[in-house]
């Protein structure tokens, strides 16, 4: 287009110069014969001006509804697509290049919006079969707890009651029937707990992290005194978040810290930073430590690497940390990269919180 009007004026404007060198030439009084043969040339000039002219609108008008107008269209149809109506077919019929454009995009428009489809029906099937579990070992485990009490009660009762006439292997079967029981009674309230996280304690508000990390150590107290535990702690933020479920995740990690000890009494230090829009926490111990190919395995529920009569529980505390910290929008992890936790040794779990807005600091 920019080509073809360069040529257009160009000619014009050779046009316009030789009709006025022509004029020129006239005013200069010639013959007859040439005065004539002028006449020609400019009529000859106006001829081709016209042509050209007519020749400048049609290419318009060719221009105007051979490309512009189907641009357009699509240009439109497009439009229509991305304001959300991902229903509306693309197709332009000409000039064949926009038409076969106009197909390929609406192909491709029809395969993300079928994969878009198939995406959110399996995003829901998934909230559906999750919240039906949730709701199954919400009911299953507290439904359990009632015969469960009755067979720990009873036995109990029948070794008090009969004791005289039992001899020691039958209350040692007796002993046993009750540790089971109030295994598994532990086992339930732990799973209870779990499946509550999000469900039943969810409301969020601005929490003082110190203040959950005080209530955590308040309910430890007795096992910080038994195993003369030190606790350390850098200047803990706001953060948003649940307080039952952050003194939770305090609890939970400080009394693995302090059951997972090696021989030195455990030093504990909890720590926080900054990092964006977010809060980085650790929790430091001297204990045992993790061995790191163990570092996924820990946070599946009742996953222990240790057996039960060496270090009592039933594996679900990490699990619950990471449903509390992943409902609140974070991350739980065990830091493969520091050596160690306290004093070179240990382990180090690290968690992520959304900071409190700064107005509410
Ligand atoms: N601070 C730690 N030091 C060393 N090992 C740890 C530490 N924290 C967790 N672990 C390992 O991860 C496993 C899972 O921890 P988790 O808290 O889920 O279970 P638990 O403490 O054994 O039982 P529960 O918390 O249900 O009473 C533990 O059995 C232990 O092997
Ligand atoms: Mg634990």
């Amino acid at each position: 287009m920019f080509t073809g009007a360069v040529a257009g004026v160009a000619f014009v404007t050779g046009v316009v110069v030789t009709m006025v060198m022509s004029a020129q030439a006239r005013a200069l009084t010639p013959g007859t014969e040439v005065a004539a043969q002028l006449e020609r040339l400019n009529v000859a000039l106006i001829a081709m001006f016209a042509v050209l002219l007519a020749c400048g609108v049609g290419l318009g008008i060719i221009v105007r509804y051979a490309v512009l107008k189907p641009v357009d269209q699509l240009t439109e149809q497009v439009r229509a697509v991305a304001a959300g109506d991902f229903d509306h077919a693309i197709h332009v019929d000409r000039p064949a290049e926009l038409a076969e454009l106009s197909s390929h995009i609406d192909s491709m428009r029809d395969r993300i919006v079928s994969a878009w489809r198939v995406a959110t029906d399996q995003t829901e099937e998934l909230r559906r079969s999750n919240g039906e579990l949730e709701q199954f070992a919400y009911v299953a485990s507290h439904d359990l707890q009632e015969p469960l009490r009755k067979v720990a009660s009873f036995t109990q009762m029948l070794e008090q009651r009969y004791s005289p006439q039992l001899d020691e292997r039958a209350k040692q079967y007796i002993h046993y029937a009750v540790d089971g029981a109030k295994r598994m009674q532990m086992l339930i309230n732990d799973l209870l707990d779990f499946s509550r996280v999000g469900r039943v304690t969810g409301e969020k508000s601005v929490v003082d992290a110190g203040e959950a990390l005080n209530i955590a150590l308040e309910n430890l107290s007795a096992t910080i005194e038994d195993t003369g535990t030190t606790v350390t702690r850098d200047d803990l933020p706001k953060v948003k978040g649940n307080r039952l479920q952050l003194t939770q995740l305090f609890q939970n990690l400080i009394e693995n810290a302090v059951k997972f000890r090696s021989e030195e009494p455990p030093r504990i230090h909890i720590g926080a930073r900054r990092s964006g829009g977010t809060w980085e926490f650790s929790c430091a111990d001297n204990g045992i430590g993790v061995d790191s190919k163990y570092a996924d395995r820990i946070f599946l529920i009742f996953q222990r690497l240790h057996p039960r009569d060496v270090y009592p529980g039933t594996g679900i505390g990490l699990a619950l940390c990471r449903k509390i910290v992943e409902y609140h929008g974070g991350q739980l992890w065990l830091d493969r990269d520091t050596q160690g936790g306290v004093d070179g040794r240990g382990a180090t779990f690290r968690w992520t919180l959304p900071a409190a807005g700064d107005d509410d600091e």
